[in-house]
């Protein structure tokens, strides 16, 4: 096997499980990685990443030897006792969860008193009681359940995958709870070991926390907006009390991506399924979707209507070093200016590809001052290191306005104005 480490097994090779799997080559385990998408497995036997996250290639590259990828579960099974899995939880039409993938790998688990599902992927309170209903229901109750869910972040995955602020892990005192604890021994990180509802609520609770304190400060930012303070001194003079903090008070055009809009609304609706109204958190929701359209009103400010406008989005992932769309701002954006009869021209380094799957009607540029040939204005969707560093003066010379909206309040305000432009951030 080639380590003295337990070989496991990883179901669902996408952002969490392709980290994850290569987190734990790094630490030294044999990894069976398991997904039903054929096409992605066969890449990922050719050595290509599918995804792109920074360090990951290198990452796979180093530990070839200790990544097996195939699309068989019975190998996995044979090899490691530990099922760890990262299969999508997406949202439905309700706001609930779609836990199919989920159940579908359940379903494939034969009668085993040797293994254990370690649940990495998202689901809602009360998901691991159930599945231990199900597999009990038929005969199956030797298995054991782990809820052990993930918070890195998109990005940065692997680097937080290495250096988490704790790990969670819930069970009921089996020994599959404790070969977990062993796992992730050498990251040597803060350990929560509780019962498994509590473990899939502190997952929920966590992004929905985050997801709040965003909505607040980007509700602050409106505020500012309206009153003449500068939402970054205000936010710098909170976070400086330890019990406010630093992080996530960065306002913004709203949050994105694949896990806090799904989470968040999963748990208004889990809570509202047992009869609780979250108020809090459908006001998070509320202000999140309206900040997303507040530039457009900021657009008009400048440019009275919209109608035969050119309009450049820079970044359309919903954040940058991902190309991830997944609920990306942008998205949107692109369809309420057109919606408004601008044109959307749009670039992004790495996501184009993903986003022409998603994006109707933009027309795409191989670099951001050619998509900013001929614009009226430019917004500034995610804060990719290359936009702050863009020469204004050049970019004066390619755009017909002079009008640039910041949703990150990233770049140099005082060096867009000295090339001549109006600039716009938020909340200041
Ligand atoms: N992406 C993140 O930043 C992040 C962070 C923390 C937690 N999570 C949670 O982790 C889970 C996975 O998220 P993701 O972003 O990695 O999803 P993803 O869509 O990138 O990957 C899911 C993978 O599972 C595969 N799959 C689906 N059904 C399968 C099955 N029956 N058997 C084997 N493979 C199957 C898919 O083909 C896909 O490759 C979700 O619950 C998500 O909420 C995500």
């Amino acid at each position: 096997m080639g380590s003295e480490r337990e070989p496991i097994a990883v179901i669902g090779t996408g952002y969490v499980g392709l980290v994850t799997a290569a987190g734990f080559a790094e630490l030294g385990s044999d990894v069976w990685c398991v997904d039903v998408d054929r096409e992605k497995i066969e890449r990922l036997r050719r050595g290509e990443i599918p995804i792109y996250e920074p360090g990951l290639e290198e990452c796979v590259s180093r530990h070839r030897e200790r990544l097996h990828f195939s699309t068989e579960l019975s190998t996995a099974l044979d090899h490691a006792r530990l099922l760890l899995v990262a299969v999508g939880t997406p949202p439905t039409y309700s706001g609930d969860a779609d836990l199919s993938a989920v159940h579908a790998v359940v379903d494939e688990m034969p009668a085993s008193d040797r293994h254990a599902l370690v649940m990495k992927s998202t689901v809602p309170v009360g998901t691991g009681a159930a599945i231990k209903r199900t597999l009990a229901g038929k005969g199956k109750d030797g298995f054991a359940y782990v809820s052990c869910p993930e918070f890195l972040k998109e990005g940065s995955a692997l680097e937080d995958f290495l250096a988490p602020d704790r790990v969670v892990i819930g069970d009921d005192h089996n020994w599959a709870g404790d070969a977990v604890v062993e796992l992730y021994e050498p990251l040597d990180a803060p350990l929560v070991r509780t019962d498994v509802a509590s473990a899939e609520m502190v997952k929920l609770a966590a992004n929905a926390f985050l997801a709040t304190k965003i909505s607040f400060i980007n509700e602050i930012a409106n505020v500012c907006e309206e009153t003449g303070a500068d939402v970054l001194e205000v936010a710098r003079g909170m976070g400086l009390d330890h019990r406010i903090g630093t992080h996530f008070l960065r306002p913004g055009i709203g949050f994105g991506g694949s896990c806090f809009p799904k989470d968040v609304s999963a748990l208004k609706q889990l809570a509202g399924n047992s009869g609780y109204h979250f108020q809090l958190l459908t006001a998070v929701i509320e202000v999140n979707e309206l900040q997303k359209r507040r530039v457009v009103g900021k657009l008009q400010k400048h440019l009275g209507s919209l109608v035969g406008k050119q309009i450049t989005l820079l970044g359309l992932a919903f954040k940058a070093n991902t190309d991830d769309m997944r609920e990306a701002s942008s998205l949107v954006l692109s369809a309420r200016l057109q919606a408004d009869g601008a044109t959307v021209r749009a670039y992004d380094p790495i996501a184009e590809h993903e986003a022409r799957k998603l994006m109707t009607g933009v027309h795409f540029a191989g670099s951001a001052l050619e998509a900013l040939e001929g614009a009226d204005a430019c917004i500034l969707v995610t804060e990719w290191p290359e936009f702050a560093e863009l020469d204004w003066s050049q970019v004066r010379e390619r755009m017909a306005g002079r009008l640039i909206v910041d949703g990150r309040n990233f770049v140099d305000a005082d060096a867009v104005r000295a090339a001549g432009f109006i600039y716009e951030g938020i909340g200041r």
